[in-house]
């Protein structure tokens, strides 16, 4: 009962201030820009972190959902996927109930990324869904690095996901080499993902364009240490450079695959303006990326690489579909902004129905 009025509650308040911020916009001629909803909606949020009890967002997770990853143990299949770089967020969506989560994409510098308005809601084949092109801004590795290790909270027992970005081969393994000389060896829960799928900077597509370049960064990894290694893919990669790609990474020891990433679109499909948003196109994500995905385990799922499924999980219905297929992890972003309370939801369901 308390999940469905909290729910219920969280939804109302989005869309009414979804609807206010729009009305105040076309008041004083401010354009329209859904990440200031977004960053208003997480400050309000923080507020209840303050609240006794933690009335709102304690959920506990149900038995039976424990999950083993490389030996590292979830203690519910759903995790954060790599978008949110608000810690307090969170550490927030891990009281909902995750068994884990991922640090948004870390660049070697701070970066302010794409111009706004980046973000936006888009309708795709009837679909409510999100477009962004944020372009990675960040605070770059080293501060990054210093607020993971001098913040205690995140020295509990929970399993973590550095996600590591670069223009080019060297700066991955600059980034990298950054992190784990400071972390892997203080957090043994701490596991590597390697964005190569990102479609928002052009040149960081071309690790997942040159498998042997993936290889060359993924071996120096290894070679410095032996925490597990995701690697996220994206759904626009056809089939055959998917298996080619896997093929050709699959000696390394203790990899994983992220299916997958955003999908790009150019704004102007998705009925987008150039006021509403900026950059030329972006990565679509939400439902119209689940059968994608769920296509994508099946056809990855020969290799016996363990898969974390991401791409419009909303419902327990939908990640049980991607652990019947084969999937060990279940990676959300887009409901977890629409509606964190699935959390609790999607953790009930996979309890009632194991
Ligand atoms: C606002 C936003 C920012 C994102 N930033 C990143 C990122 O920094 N690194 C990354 O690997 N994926 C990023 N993603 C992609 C998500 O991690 C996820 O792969 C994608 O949204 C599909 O999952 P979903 O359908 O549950 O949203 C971002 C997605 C959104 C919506």
């Amino acid at each position: 009962m308390r999940l469905y009025f909290f729910s219920l509650g969280y939804r109302i308040i989005r869309k009414m201030s979804i609807i206010v911020y729009s009305i105040w916009c076309f008041i004083v001629g401010r354009t329209y820009d859904l990440e200031d909803v977004s960053d208003f909606g997480n400050h309000q949020m923080a507020k209840l972190d303050s609240f006794p009890f933690g009335l709102f967002y304690t959920f506990s997770i149900p038995r039976g959902l424990q999950t083993s990853f490389f030996g590292h143990n979830f203690k519910s299949p759903l995790i954060a996927a790599s978008f949110q770089s608000d810690k307090k967020a969170l550490l927030r969506w891990l009281k909902f109930g995750l068994g884990g989560i991922t640090f948004k994409t870390i660049m070697a510098d701070s970066r302010v990324g794409n111009e706004r308005p980046r973000l936006s809601e888009v309708i795709i084949a009837g679909n409510r869904s999100i477009i962004n092109a944020m372009g990675l801004p960040g605070e770059g590795v080293g501060p990054f690095v210093d607020s993971i290790i001098n913040e205690d909270v995140w020295q509990m027992d929970i399993p973590f996901g550095l996600s590591i970005g670069g223009n080019n081969k060297e700066e991955y393994i600059n980034v990298f080499n950054a992190m784990n000389q400071n972390l892997s060896s203080k957090f043994p829960h701490l596991f590597y993902e390697i964005n190569i799928s990102c479609p928002n900077t052009e040149d960081g597509k071309t690790l997942s364009e040159n498998p042997d370049e993936l290889l060359f960064v993924l071996s120096e990894m290894r070679k410095e240490c032996r925490n597990p290694i995701i690697v996220k893919v994206s759904p626009d990669q056809d089939d055959n450079s998917l298996l080619e790609m896997v093929e050709t990474i699959k000696p390394i020891s203790d990899i994983g695959i992220n299916a997958g990433n955003t999908s790009y679109m150019n704004r102007k499909d998705v009925g987008l303006k150039e006021h509403l948003f900026k950059p030329i196109g972006g990565g679509v994500s939400g439902l119209p990326l689940f059968l994608r995905m769920l296509n994508m385990i099946k056809l990855l799922k020969p290799f016996n690489i363990p898969i974390i499924a991401t791409g419009g999980i909303d419902s327990g219905q939908k990640a049980m579909a991607a652990l019947n297929e084969g999937a060990t992890l279940i990676g959300m972003a887009s409901a977890l902004i629409v509606d964190p309370y699935c959390i609790p939801r999607i953790n009930q369901y996979l309890a009632s129905h194991k």
